[in-house]
């Protein structure tokens, strides 16, 4: 499978976001990533549904929507009717995962489970057959811009060979210090969807950025 490029709309100008909307729209991007905060899970606060139903009104491709928040149970339904495609769940705030699994997949969202730094892969290996996609944070979650943390390339290849036979299919998605240098890195170690704040938003060009980690290739030395 050809890999996924997700921009994070949380580098995006706010003050202009129907015009990066729009510049996503004509890239090369595949889906809209989208960071719900609410200040205790992480020590930061993002946006809310006012601005979701706002990007969703132009938004031309998929919502892929990484909820930093404690107790997402209580909105799964609103970031379903919202427009969600794909709904992240972080496995350090849900109590009862396998059930709050299986209610995004009865709301018709690709269900996805997100483990921060510190937290190691085989905590998934009795519900990894269940999900469609896994988020492995490479940075802290809260904020766009901090430095890539290397220990992630490991976790990649965990997961992936967890994942082996049971649900070759599964998703792996890297969110957190993704750069041109170390992309074709992550795709090697077996992650198949990049997700992207700074290195495209703070580009001179953010459509050839994400057209540049669109065509990384995880089997040439020299892409
Ligand atoms: C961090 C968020 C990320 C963030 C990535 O908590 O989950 O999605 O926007 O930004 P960069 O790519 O700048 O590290
Ligand atoms: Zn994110």
């Amino acid at each position: 499978m050809h890999h996924l490029v997700a921009p994070s709309i949380l580098s995006a100008d706010f003050a202009n976001l129907q015009a990066d909307i729009e510049m996503i729209n004509q890239s090369e991007a595949d889906w809209f990533h989208v960071d719900i905060m609410d200040g205790v899970f992480v020590p930061n606060i993002s946006f809310g549904f006012p601005v979701l139903s706002a990007l969703k009104r132009y938004a031309q491709k998929p919502l892929d929507v990484h909820l930093m928040i404690i107790d997402p149970d209580r909105y799964l339904e609103q970031f379903s009717a919202a427009g969600a495609s794909n709904i992240t769940v972080h496995y350090e705030a849900c109590t009862h995962l396998h059930r709050t699994v299986h209610k995004i997949k009865e709301l018709g969202c690709r269900a996805s489970v997100a483990l921060n730094p510190h937290s190691p892969v085989s905590q998934l290996h009795d519900i990894i057959d269940d999900l469609d996609m896994v988020l492995i944070m490479s940075v802290n979650p809260g904020f766009g811009g901090q430095t890539f943390i290397e220990r992630t390339y490991t976790k990649i290849q965990e997961l992936r060979l967890m994942a082996s036979g049971r649900n070759d299919g599964l998703l792996i998605e890297i969110d957190g210090g993704v750069n041109h240098q170390n992309a074709q890195a992550l795709l090697r170690s077996g992650a198949n969807v990049l997700v992207a704040g700074n290195t495209v938003f703070a580009a001179s060009s953010p459509t050839q950025s994400i057209s540049q980690l669109k065509h990384v290739s995880a089997n040439s030395f020299f892409a």
